[in-house]
């Protein structure tokens, strides 16, 4: 008699008539589920073509859904696992899904596949440890995809991400919500494919660094990156950033490092109308600049003390001291030796002119014409 009560708006006086017998009874409810599927599912509420089945402790989806739903609500129940055979009669009209807080843990193979005009989908709020191939039939026409707080733990959800993403081909895709999951790194092939992907939030996802390639595919316009475990942008993110014309980007509460690993992005922040919390960006290294907006620190303050530039420094001042130190041991010498450099001095002095007066000499008697003969006849 449960399935009997399942189906409201049925007359439960003629199928009670017909059912004396006990196999007759079972054939007529089947009847009855078939010509009275218009009916709302028990626990849901119907009102012109929305069905809404909340927190009802529902573990799976009502399978009697009015043929005609465009907007479906099953939240905060208790169903673990969607598959192909949880619409089983297919919702031709259906075009927004509200699957939030569900504990969903797996979504299995073409799950959605007999929702053809689905537009909206929302995962949220569960925790999605497996995401079926072909999970959207071939050409859906999904524009917005709610993956809010919706997977288990970190060490899976990355891969999972790129299970969804590409479990079938999202060409439609135009709004992505991944925030609040614990992503670290988003695999650089995420967003592949995606071609009308305009809005992503990556909102407090533990993101670390965003990957050479991540943003190439998609004309992004709206890139929610707030509250991750960002410390610098690297040249290469942000030229991508920059061959996106019309594109914002959130990028306020992570940890960023005010030294030299932020020569590039700082100019950047500070004549580019990309980032729109430019103003609200502060640093959390060095020490000295914690909590200082990164607008108002000046390119001279970026400074590494740990690396290369560092240390050629240092090794100048070192050259620097070495050549001074070896200067004054040489004028010590010089000085400690000033008898023998005088008498040296006064030696060489001695000789230059012995040899002066030589060629002085040598000068004199070749410049007599007679005595310059007698030197050539000599030579013959
Ligand atoms: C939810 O479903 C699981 C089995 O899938 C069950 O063990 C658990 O008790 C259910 N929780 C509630 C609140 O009904
Ligand atoms: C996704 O769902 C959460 C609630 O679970 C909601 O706060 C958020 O606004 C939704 N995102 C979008 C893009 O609709
Ligand atoms: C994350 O999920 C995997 C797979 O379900 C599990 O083995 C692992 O213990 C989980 N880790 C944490 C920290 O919950
Ligand atoms: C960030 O996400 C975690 C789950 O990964 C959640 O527990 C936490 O409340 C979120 N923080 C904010 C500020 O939304
Ligand atoms: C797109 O992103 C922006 C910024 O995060 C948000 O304000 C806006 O509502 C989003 N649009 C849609 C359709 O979700
Ligand atoms: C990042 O990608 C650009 C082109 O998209 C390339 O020129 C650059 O060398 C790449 N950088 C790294 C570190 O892979
Ligand atoms: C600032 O941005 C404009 C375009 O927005 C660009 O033409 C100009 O060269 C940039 N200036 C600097 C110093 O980067
Ligand atoms: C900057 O932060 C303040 C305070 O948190 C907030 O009210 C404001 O909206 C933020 N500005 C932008 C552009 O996000």
């Amino acid at each position: 008699m449960r399935a009997l009560s399942t189906s409201h708006g049925c007359s439960r006086a003629e199928i009670r008539e017909g059912a004396q017998k006990f196999g007759m009874m079972h054939l007529l409810v089947l009847l009855a589920v078939v010509l009275c599927c218009q009916g709302c599912p028990e626990r849901c509420l119907c009102s012109s073509q929305t069905v809404k089945c909340q927190n009802q402790d529902l573990d799976e989806i009502p399978s009697s859904l009015p043929a005609n739903t465009k907007i479906l609500f099953v939240t905060g129940n208790n169903i673990s696992r969607v598959g192909v055979d949880s619409f089983p009669t297919g919702l031709e009209m259906l075009t927004d899904l509200y699957l939030s807080g569900n504990e969903l843990e797996s979504v299995g193979a073409m799950a959605f596949d007999r929702l053809p005009n689905l537009v909206r989908l929302d995962l949220s709020d569960n925790h999605i440890q497996t995401f079926g191939e072909r999970a959207f039939p071939e050409d859906n026409k999904l524009q917005l995809l709610n993956l809010s707080r919706s997977f288990h733990n970190h060490s899976s959800s990355a891969d999972v991400v790129r299970s969804v993403l590409q479990s079938g081909k999202l060409l439609a895709l135009k709004v992505l919500d991944l925030s609040h999951n614990d992503l670290v790194i988003l695999p650089d092939d995420a967003f592949r494919g995606l071609a009308n992907l305009v809005n992503v939030s990556l909102q407090n996802s533990s993101i670390i660094s965003i990957q050479n390639g991540t943003l190439t595919a998609p004309p992004l316009r709206d890139l929610d990156l707030r509250d991750n475990s960002l410390r610098y942008l690297p040249a290469a993110t942000l030229a991508e950033f920059s061959l996106k014309a019309g594109l914002r980007v959130w990028l306020a509460g992570n940890p960023w490092r005010c030294d030299c690993f932020a020569e590039e992005m700082l100019p950047w922040l500070k004549n580019s109308s990309q980032a729109v919390d430019a103003q609200n960006l502060t640093c959390a290294e060095p020490g000295a600049l914690r909590r200082q907006p990164l607008l108002q620190v000046e390119p001279s303050q970026l400074k590494c003390s740990g690396d290369m530039e560092g240390v050629l420094e240092t090794s100048y001042v070192f050259l620097g001291l070495v050549l001074a130190l070896i200067g004054v041991i040489f004028l010590l010498v010089l000085y400690l030796n000033r008898k023998g450099i005088k008498r040296w001095m006064y030696n060489i002095r001695d000789a230059c002119r012995d040899h002066m007066e030589g060629y002085h000499y040598r000068y004199e008697i070749n410049s007599d014409p007679r005595l310059a003969n007698l030197s050539i006849n000599s030579d013959v």
